[in-house]
């Protein structure tokens, strides 16, 4: 079993895992108080944040100190980028001339990482290199280590979700014919294209299960806590409350439906016709009633519940929560 394990702060829920990856070790889930990332919190929220994720791990037991986490898509800079086939210096330089147009720090305040993804064996003019480029701002990773170490954990590994989500499912996708995943949180949603061990295109939509609560409280007059409990019993349902659900909730749903569309079209522009194979859903928000009906239909792709639990044995009460925990589970791995 690896030592350390996986955490997961997300802005609405922070899941903690540690597994051999055949059998769950350590699990829990804990709600985050403040319902927002680390880097939009103040210091006395994220003082606060501390005694919740102490008394998770005191929940759970774990005395493993190391750890794994994860910073959300939302506070880094994380793409697929091609470039025409250079060497590796001038790669070097071509990736730094375009973090300083996307990214808004001086380049001594950020943390960059790259990886090749695919570079043409022969090179006759049109071919390009594909990069994914990560760019952390330096106070961010720090805030996450001031953080873990205040509560006596070892950081050993940050990292964004990208990378997790993709690990958390790659015995399920094929390289020959990738997937679109969705992370649908409850800020944001992530969509990537990935096969079993490549990446091929990222996109952050900065809404998720949270903006369709807000949307709900405001059209029914609702508090918060109780559009929670409507969106999840009646769902994205034609049949609930004379299709009013489907009225308020579609928008956004259809707003995510759009970006997938372009990383579709353009996987497929690039291969030449080729198509992605099917959609795994996953994330608190693919729970919600009939969206996966609905994103089958609008995308003409086959759309399964992406669950990083099936085939592992985990204790009954998290058996439903697979989808929660994809980043964790990515993140344990
Ligand atoms: N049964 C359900 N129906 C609809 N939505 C649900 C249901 N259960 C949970 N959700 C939504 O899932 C979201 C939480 O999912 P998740 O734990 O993946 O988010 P998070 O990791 O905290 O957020 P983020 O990754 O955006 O920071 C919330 O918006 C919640 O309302
Ligand atoms: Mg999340």
């Amino acid at each position: 079993m690896p030592s350390y394990f996986g955490l997961d702060i997300g802005s609405t829920s922070i899941k903690l895992i540690q597994s051999d990856g055949a059998r769950v070790k350590y699990v829990g889930i804990a709600q985050n108080p403040f319902g927002k990332s680390i880097s939009a919190m103040t210091n006395a929220e994220k003082i606060s944040l501390t005694d919740s994720l102490k008394l998770l791990l005191k929940e759970i037991g774990i005395r493993e100190k190391k750890v794994v986490a994860s910073i959300p898509e939302s506070s880094v800079f994380s793409r697929v980028l091609k470039f025409p086939v250079m060497s590796s210096p001038e790669l070097s330089t071509a990736i730094r001339w375009e973090l300083d147009q996307s990214v808004p720090f001086p380049p001594s305040e950020v943390e960059t990482s790259w990886a090749v993804l695919e570079k043409p064996e022969k090179f006759d003019g049109d071919e390009k290199i594909s990069v994914y480029v990560v760019a952390v701002p330096s106070n961010i990773s720090e805030n996450y280590i001031q953080i873990l170490e205040l509560i006596g954990l070892e950081p050993v590994r940050l990292e964004n979700e990208i990378p997790s989500l993709s690990r958390a499912f790659s015995s399920n996708l094929s390289d020959s014919s990738p997937s679109v995943l969705i992370d649908w949180g409850a800020s944001g949603t992530n969509v990537v294209v990935a096969g079993k061990t490549k990446l091929y295109s990222n996109f952050y939509v900065p809404v998720g299960g949270s903006a369709m609560t807000k949307l709900i409280a405001d059209t029914f007059g609702l508090p918060m806590d109780q559009a929670e409990n409507y969106k999840r019993t009646y769902g994205f349902s034609k049949e609930q409350l004379d299709g009013k659900m489907v009225t308020v909730l579609k928008p956004i749903i259809d707003n995510v439906i759009g970006e997938v569309k372009k990383l579709i079209i353009s996987y497929r522009d690039e291969r030449g016709g080729n198509v992605v194979s099917k959609l795994v859903l996953t994330g608190g928000g693919s729970y919600l009633l009939g969206l996966v009906p609905y994103l089958s239909e609008s995308l003409g792709l086959e759309v399964v519940i992406g669950d990083p639990f099936s085939g592992m044995a985990v204790d009954a009460k998290y058996k439903n929560l697979g989808p929660v925990f994809s980043v964790a589970v990515g993140l344990s791995m």
